[in-house]
C-alpha cells in the first residue's frame, strides 16, 4: 500500500475537479503504471464531470490519444470545455451512461472515476460501458474508498460510529462494502476479471466558503446519496471537533436531509483539518 502525502484545498478540489489528486505526482505515477496506454488509443471517460480523467491522461500521455468524455451534467461539461478541453484531443460532451451515444466496439480503453459505486443500477451502467468497448479493450476505473477509514489507526476510536454509518448507507441502498471490492464484484458478474490497486492519500483540507457554496449548489440538484461521496472528509471533521458517539447517532437519525448539515459547517469556515482517503484503481484483464 502506497501512502501519498498531498495538500488538498477544498475550494480547488470542488471547483477544479479533484485537481489536487490528479496533479499529485505519486498518483500520476500509479495511474500511468496501471493504465499503460499505447499510442493512438481511443479512450472514453464515463461520467467525466469537468474532465478530471481526460485531463489526467492528457497530462501524462500528451497528444498521443483521442480522449472522449461524457457526463449527464451539461454545466460540468461546459466548464470542462472552457478550462481544459483541447479540441483536437479531448472531446467532452453530454452523455448518459445508460444510453451511450457511441457505436459498439468503439473504444480501446474505458475509464471512469467515481461513478459505479454510487449510481443506481450499476450493473446496467457497466453493461453499456462494455458495449462500447472493443473486444480486446480495457477498463481503468478509479474510486475513492469510504470504507478504507476502518483500517487507519487514527480512526480506530471512530470505527464504531463508522459501522453505524455504514449500516445507515445500507438502508439507503448503497453498497457498504469497500468500494474497490464492490466494483470488482460488479465486473465479475459480467465475467470480466480485474486487478485491484489500492493506496492512501493523506491530505489537509480547509473548510472554505467556496466549499459551502459548492455543497449548497450540490444539494439543489442532487440527492443525499450523491452527497455521501463527500463524507470521507466529514468523518475526520466530526472527530476533530469532538463529536461523541451519541451525538453522531443522533445526527444519523435526524440529519439525513442535508441542508442542516451545511448550516452546521458554516460555523467552521477557515479551519483546517487532516484527512486520509483510500483510492482504488481497477484495471481489467482482457
Ligand atoms: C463523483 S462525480 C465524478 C466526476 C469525475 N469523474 C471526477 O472524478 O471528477 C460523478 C459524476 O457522475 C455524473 N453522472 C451521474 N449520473 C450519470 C449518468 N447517468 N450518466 C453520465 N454521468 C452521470 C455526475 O454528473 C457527476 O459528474
Amino acid at each position: 500500500m502506497t501512502v501519498l502525502k498531498i495538500n488538498w484545498n477544498f475550494i480547488e478540489l470542488t471547483e477544479m475537479g479533484r485537481r489536487d489528486i490528479i496533479d499529485n505526482q505519486g498518483f500520476k505515477n500509479i495511474f500511468k503504471k496501471v493504465s499503460n496506454l499505447k499510442r493512438s488509443e481511443k479512450i472514453l471517460d464515463v461520467a467525466c464531470g469537468i474532465g478530471t480523467v481526460p485531463r489526467l491522461i492528457y497530462q501524462i500521455y500528451g497528444e498521443n490519444n483521442q480522449i472522449y468524455g461524457i457526463d449527464i451534467d451539461q454545466n460540468l461539461i461546459k466548464y470542462g470545455q472552457e478550462h481544459w478541453g483541447k479540441p483536437e484531443h479531448i472531446h467532452l460532451q453530454y452523455g448518459d451512461v445508460f444510453n451511450i451515444q457511441f457505436q459498439d466496439n468503439e473504444f480501446d480503453v474505458i475509464t471512469s472515476f467515481g461513478l459505479l459505486d454510487f449510481i443506481e443500477r450499476p450493473l446496467d451502467a457497466l453493461k453499456e460501458m462494455v458495449r462500447v468497448k472493443k473486444t480486446y479493450g480495457r477498463f481503468i476505473i478509479i474510486t475513492i474508498e469510504k470504507s478504507k477509514y476502518e483500517r487507519i489507526p487514527d480512526f480506530k476510536s471512530f470505527s464504531n460510529h463508522y459501522n453505524e454509518y455504514l449500516t445507515s448507507l445500507k438502508h439507503l441502498g448503497l453498497p457498504i462494502e469497500n468500494e474497490g471490492e464492490f466494483i470488482k464484484k460488479l465486473f465479475s458478474k459480467l465475467g470480466i476479471e480485474t486487478r485491484l490497486h489500492k493506496f492512501i492519500i493523506e491530505n489537509k483540507a480547509e473548510i472554505t466558503s467556496g466549499l459551502i457554496e459548492y455543497w449548497e449548489n450540490y444539494f439543489e440538484k442532487s440527492n443525499y446519496m450523491k452527497f455521501l461521496n463527500s463524507l470521507d472528509f466529514y468523518f475526520q471533521f466530526l472527530k476533530e471537533i469532538g463529536w461523541t458517539r451519541e451525538k453522531f447517532n443522533e445526527y444519523i437519525k435526524k440529519e439525513l436531509s442535508g441542508k442542516k448539515m451545511i448550516d452546521f459547517f458554516k460555523r467552521f469556515v477557515g479551519k483546517t483539518i487532516t484527512t486520509r482517503i483510500g483510492i482504488a484503481i481497477l484495471d481489467s484483464i482482457p
